[in-house]
């Protein structure tokens, strides 16, 4: 089964339209969405009717889209982050908040060995940055794979099976080399963002996970950022929301 994982869309309607693109043309068995369909961007709704028509969609909820919902308050997002949440709250149709209710919240067993979520198992708001944290991720989640999102920074942590060290691989404009999964080894697997990436690459990334090869594929894609950037600005959002998209932090 091909699974497409992708997360942190952003409201970035510019991304969205360049990856369904590609995305389709993969034909996955499956699209997975680790979490964060808005926030930052201009387009929420645009993007949550597209989001809603991918056939065999799992969902979850990011850090952004419970805020959205009135089920999370802004205090531990910067004032930027904030100002975003606020304008998108008052954006939001009726549609978009409905569909937005039936993401799941995570962390989510996708299927035998496999969890997802949005920032980690044990604490969806926590960022994964470190191998000592993509360990707790893997440990807490009871499972061999564990997809996680939040970060904007596509990355794979490997550990054998007695996890007692760790490779990194962090797929930058080699995107499309794939990466054997090792039997009996643990991943923590981050896809990276459609919308926002934050790895000084502004090229969206997104995965494919074959579990008949057993294998994970990073792909990236350009897209017309100065577009997205200008809505931004055009919505009186923060420009610095925009002048990031650019530059991929
Ligand atoms: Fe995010």
């Amino acid at each position: 089964m091909k699974y497409l994982i992708f997360s942190d869309i952003h409201s970035n309607l510019e991304a969205f339209n360049v990856f369904l693109k590609k995305a389709r043309s993969l034909k996955p068995d499956a699209f997975v969405f680790l979490g964060d369909a808005v926030g930052y961007g201009a387009n929420p709704n645009e993007v949550m009717e597209t989001l809603a028509s991918l056939p065999n969609l799992v969902a979850v909820m990011g850090n952004h889209d419970k805020v959205a919902l009135g089920l999370d308050t802004t205090m531990l997002f910067n004032p930027v982050a904030a100002e975003a949440l606020n304008w998108t709250r008052k954006k939001l149709s009726p549609f978009s908040i409905q569909f937005l209710k039936t993401f799941k919240r995570g962390p989510l067993r996708l299927r035998d060995g496999i969890c997802i979520c949005h920032g980690a198992p044990f604490d969806e708001d926590h960022y994964i940055f470190t191998p000592a944290e993509a360990l707790e991720a893997i440990e807490f989640s009871g499972e061999r794979i564990c997809f996680f999102g939040h970060t904007h920074v596509p990355a794979i942590y490997e550990f054998p099976p007695e996890k007692d060290a760790v490779a990194i691989y962090h797929p930058l404009e080699q995107g499309n080399t794939p990466v054997k999964l090792k039997k009996e080894f643990f991943y923590a697997i981050n896809p990276g963002s459609i919308g926002q990436p934050r790895d000084r690459n502004p090229r969206g990334t997104f995965l494919i996970y074959d579990d008949k090869k057993n294998q994970v594929k990073f792909y990236r894609f350009s897209y017309p950022a100065e577009k997205a950037k200008e809505k931004i600005i055009n919505q009186g959002l923060p420009e610095v929301l925009g002048e990031r998209l650019l530059e991929g932090y």
